[in-house]
């Protein structure tokens, strides 16, 4: 595993990564002028064309609505592979964590880039675990939220709160230690912020973390259990909910990791970072889509279950609606999260014998859609939220705190990014261009009022 520091693609002229001797180049002609571009090589052999100079040879910018073919950075932390269905942190398969590591080895991993042995793993714990119980004064914060307020709302607004809290994390260029008190501080945080901001909006009283328990189960105990019990989680539902955080814990790009790396780059805090990294994933396209999947079961259910009516929605542009759970910008085979979770879920609620009518419904609309030629043809299979909210239905977690969780899991993601982007030779603040297609100029001429 690397621990190299990366590259900024400026500097990637030289043989590239793959040890091909001669560095690759592709020409662009424009305006009957043509330049070399450097190609540059990842270590999986994904290439990109470096175009960091275009504009100041050519004037040109280039167009990518989405930015579905544009790398924003070079980075170490995550693979994946949307044809074959792969993904790995750090180089290790998303399987093997789901299945053998916990979510502080996963955050270690995808943070310091190595698995750590023993004795640093407790370091680690033990640093995050003395964080775990808000400052003074941050809980009157739930307070002043109207009933009714979203949860993702209430953690963004809480996670942006802890800058205040906080003064010496603030420092625009932080040093290595800054770095990693601010990463055990929020993963300390979070979990309490993600449980206190549920047990708030439903008007239940608050639980203290128990710094007894290891995270998953200290947030379960936050969540479901009662003042002062002493009675642990159950070990089923705390192992179910370990391996959602991980499979949630990173996935490169995606919508909120880089907006937590646009914002990151003005150089503004760790905090209001993360904040707006939550606001990005509470977005029905994105981690808001676990809690729109069971809306949408339900809706399917409480219309007596005749899902092929949802499928001829999903399939006709007009009506709006879209299968939730189904789609992704990267997989076009499948998505490997979800093959997990979708067995997770025979496991768990088995395990806990729960019969939920959501899950049969869920199958049958999935092998349905995955018939049906609208489906195939455009590649539109189930994603990592498809499955995901049956087991946290099983956990007693409601609907409306989903994408929480998923917030939860993917706060190592949104550090290990940051940390990873600040740290980078190549850092500059993230700033697209655009190309205007307004009105030439024109005078300012006060309209005068009609009829
Ligand atoms: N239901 C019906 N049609 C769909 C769906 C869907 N869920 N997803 C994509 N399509 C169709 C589009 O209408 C488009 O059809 P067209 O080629 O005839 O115009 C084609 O498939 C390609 O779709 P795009 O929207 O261009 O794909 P994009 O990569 O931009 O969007 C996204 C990906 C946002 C995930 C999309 O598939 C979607 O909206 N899915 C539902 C929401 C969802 O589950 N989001 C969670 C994603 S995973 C995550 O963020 C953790």
């Amino acid at each position: 595993m690397s621990a190299e520091k990366q590259q900024h693609p400026m500097d990637l002229q030289e043989p590239d990564p793959t040890g091909n001797p001669s560095p690759a180049i592709a020409k662009l002609s424009i305006d009957g002028k043509t330049i070399d571009l450097p190609v540059v090589t990842g270590t999986e052999q994904e290439k990109g064309v470096d175009i960091t100079k275009l504009r100041a040879q050519t004037g040109a910018v280039t167009i990518d609505p989405g930015f579905a073919n544009t790398a924003s950075c070079l980075s170490d932390i995550t693979f994946l592979d949307g044809e074959r269905g792969i993904l790995r942190y750090r180089g290790v398969p998303i399987e093997e964590l789901a299945e053998h590591a916990t979510y502080t080895d996963t955050a270690y991993l995808l943070i310091h880039g190595n698995l750590a042995p023993q004795r640093e793993l407790d370091q680690f714990s033990g640093r995050i675990n003395q964080k775990v119980n808000l400052p003074a004064g941050l809980e009157k914060f739930y307070d002043c939220f109207p009933k009714g307020t979203h949860p993702m709302a209430m953690l963004s607004a809480m996670a942006a709160a802890l800058s205040g809290s906080y003064p010496a994390l603030l420092n625009p260029t932080p040093t290595r230690e800054e770095i990693d008190e601010v990463i055990v501080t929020l993963l300390g945080q979070f979990p309490t912020l993600c449980a206190y901001g549920y047990r708030k909006g439903q008007g239940l009283s608050l639980i203290p973390p128990r710094q007894d328990l290891a995270g998953v189960a200290s947030f379960l105990h936050m969540m479901n259990g009662r003042p002062g019990d002493q009675q642990d989680p159950n070990p089923v539902a705390v192992n179910a909910l370990r391996k959602i955080l991980i499979l949630h814990a990173d996935h490169e790009q995606n919508c909120s990791t880089s907006t937590v790396r646009l914002v990151g780059s003005s150089r503004a805090n760790a905090f209001v970072s993360i904040a707006s990294g939550v606001a990005a994933l509470w977005g029905p396209l994105h981690g808001g889509a676990n809690q729109a999947v069971i809306e949408m079961l339900e809706q399917i259910r409480a219309d007596g279950g005749e899902f092929s009516k949802f499928i001829r929605m999903a399939k006709d542009k007009d009506s709006g609606f879209r299968m939730m759970g189904f789609g992704h910008r990267v997989y076009k085979n499948f998505d490997p999260r979800a093959r997990i979770l979708k067995a997770s879920c025979d496991e768990v609620l088995g395990k806990l014998g729960i019969h939920d009518p959501l899950l049969d419904l869920a199958k049958q609309l999935e092998a349905a859609a995955l018939k049906d030629d609208y489906f195939v043809s455009r590649k539109l299979y189930p994603n990592v939220d498809f499955y995901s909210g049956i087991i946290l239905r099983a956990l007693g977690i409601p609907t409306e705190q989903f994408t929480v969780i998923f917030a939860l899991g993917r706060l190592a993601g949104w550090l290990a990014h940051w940390k990873e982007m600040l740290e980078s030779p190549g850092f500059r603040i993230g700033r697209p261009r655009q190309i205007y297609t307004g009105p030439t100029q024109r005078r300012f001429v006060r309209v005068a009022q009609r009829g």
